[in-house]
Formats: structure tokens, sequence, C-alpha cells
């Protein structure tokens, strides 16, 4: 008795909303992507391959992006705004890169930003001069964009750039920064616990401090910081992020850093010139297995043996 009603409940309540236009194609192969998978079946779906745990909200400092967008041909130009501009809100799963380009189908249209675009010029600028002025914001969108559109609150291209225009202003670097004694001086290097102590006063939570260190200066610059955001769009602990490797392996792993321990930071005051002594390798306090060092070793090598047979 009670199945029969339940049936022709099913029947009476499903059948008028699943009309015959409305009812998806279930044998067309493109009908199920990952996620529906995972919803249909229950599955993990940490497995998905778009799934992510958090987001990045990454800053950078123009003149170290404005340095080694120089190293890599002479005559590249900057624009050069003196704060903090906004690289990027990154979907991440923990441990790994990404999830990038979730939507191939959802393209970068320039005019939807047409309300927030001064504001986007200056704070999340192309640092990049002589690219294509939406050439950052294009990438942006179609590689972490398209990710992020599967919350709600990010789910459009005005959105998700309004949500890093926002971040900026509420976590602004430059001040939170100044506020800590940290400033632009490219005589004053720092420590990287320095800046990680000072990021995470300011914010209650771990950062991510990215480091760029200059093939040409032989210097290290301090390059980018990151904090993280849950999907509830609330401040997190960056834990578990992946970085890149520091060229020395570092075991101090209370920061979150591809830059080493021990060595001096610059945040540069302007964009800094290469130097013009010669390149040699300078042997330090380093450790034996150095796979940079080993690279360098091999290449020297190599020119040796052609400047010799
Ligand atoms: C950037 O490039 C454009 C055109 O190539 C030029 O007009 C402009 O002055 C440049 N801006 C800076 C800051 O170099
Ligand atoms: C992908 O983008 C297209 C175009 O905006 C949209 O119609 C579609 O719903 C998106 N697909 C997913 C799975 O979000
Ligand atoms: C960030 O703070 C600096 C220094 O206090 C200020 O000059 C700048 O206008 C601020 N930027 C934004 C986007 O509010």
């Amino acid at each position: 008795m009670s199945v029969v009603t339940g049936l022709l409940i099913l029947a009476l309540g499903v059948a008028p909303a699943t009309s015959a236009a409305a009812r998806p194609n279930w044998f067309q192969p493109d009908y199920f992507n990952s996620m529906d998978l995972v919803k249909l079946f229950g599955l993990d779906e940490t497995l998905s391959e778009k799934y992510w745990d958090l987001l990045i909200f990454t800053q950078s400092w123009p003149n170290t992006v404005c340095r080694q967008w120089k190293d890599k041909s002479e005559g590249h130009e900057c624009f050069l705004p003196q704060q903090w501009a906004v690289h990027g809100v990154w979907p991440t799963k923990l441990g790994t890169i990404g999830p990038g380009f979730c939507n191939n189908t959802w393209h970068f249209k320039h005019q939807e930003l047409a309300p927030i675009q001064e504001q986007l010029d200056q704070k999340w600028p192309n640092i990049m001069n002589g690219t294509a002025e939406d050439s950052l914001w294009k990438h942006e969108w179609q590689k972490h964009g398209t990710c992020a559109a599967q919350l709600e609150p990010l789910n459009s291209e005005l959105k998700y750039f309004s949500k890093g225009l926002e971040w900026h202003d509420r976590y602004n670097m430059t001040k939170m920064l100044t506020d800590e004694g940290i400033v632009p001086d490219s005589t004053k290097p720092y420590l990287v616990g320095e800046i990680n102590d000072a990021v995470k006063r300011q914010t209650g939570f771990n950062p991510a401090i990215e480091c760029f260190r200059d093939p040409k200066t032989h210097k290290t610059y301090l390059f980018e910081i990151r904090v993280c955001f849950s999907k509830k769009l609330e401040l997190m602990d960056c834990d578990g992020i992946l970085v890149r490797k520091s060229a020395k392996h570092d075991h101090d792993l209370s920061v979150i850093t591809n830059c080493r321990s021990d060595e001096e930071i610059i945040y540069p005051d302007i964009v800094p010139e290469p130097d013009n002594e010669p390149t040699v390798i300078v042997k330090s306090k380093k450790s034996f297995f150095d796979l940079a060092d080993l690279m360098k070793t091999f290449k020297m090598l190599k020119v040796v043996q052609w400047l010799t047979f």
C-alpha cells in the first residue's frame, strides 16, 4: 500500500517536471562532466579533476615582476604601480597545483569588465608592457576564473575580478607590510621569517612567500605574497599548498616559501639593474647535492668542452 502510494506520488511529482523538453539527454557523451558523476554516484568529490580545496590570493611586487620581465628580453618595458598588485585568485587543491582551465567554452570577454576597468588598471595591472592590455586578465580568467566559478559568489567574470579587487583593498599588502616596519628599500634586506611574521600578525593566518632569485644580479628578491581563503571566502592558513622548492633543501618548515630561511631578501624600491660582474659560481655554505649548482657545473663543463675540442 505505502509502496504503491509512494510510486504514485513519484510518478505524479516527477513526470511533469521532466517533460520531454527539459529531460537531459543521458546519452549525449558530454552530458556528464566529472562533477555530475561525482554527485550522481556519491563518489568522493575530491577525486574529481576539477575539485579544489581553497583559493590562493596572490599579490606581486611590481619591481620584482619587472626585473623578471626584463631578464627575459632586452628592451622589455614595464608598467610600474608603486603598490602591490593583484596577480590572481587561484583555486587550488592541497599538495598540488590547480586545477586550471575548468571550462574551455567559457571565453574571456573584456567588455564584461567595463564597470571595474579603471580599478583593474590600477590594482590588477599588466606590468609587462608591450603585451596586450588584457592578456593577464584573459589568462587569469581562463585558467583560474573558470574553476573559481564553481562557487556562486565567483560565477562570472565581473564577480571573480571584483573579488580580487575587494581583497586587494582589504588585505592591502603595501599597508600591512609598512605597518610592520617592512618597507621597500634595496639597501636593507629582510629574512623570510620577518616577512612571514609581519603578514601573519596582520591577517592572523599563515601566508606563503615567494622569492625570485635573479640569475643576472645573483640576488634574491621578494616577489609574491599569498594569502588563502576557504570556499566560504574566509581567510585561512595556506598550510598544505605546494610551493616551489628552494634551491637549497631547507628544513625550516615553519614558513611556507621557496625562499631560504637564512638568505637576505631584497624588497626593492627600484627595479634592480643587473650587475656587470662576470658570472661566477659563488661557493658558499651550500649543501653538497645542490641540483642548481650541479646544473651550473654541468653547463660550465659543456662550455669548457666546447672551447677545448
Ligand atoms: C607601455 O607601452 C605603451 C605602448 O607600447 C606606451 O605608449 C606606454 O608609454 C608604455 N608605458 C610605460 C609605463 O612604459
Ligand atoms: C561552461 O561555460 C558555459 C559558457 O559560459 C556555460 O554555459 C556552462 O554552464 C559552463 N559549464 C559548467 C560545467 O560550468
Ligand atoms: C594601500 O595602502 C597604501 C599605503 O597606506 C595606500 O597608499 C594605497 O592607496 C592603498 N591601496 C589601496 C588599494 O587601498
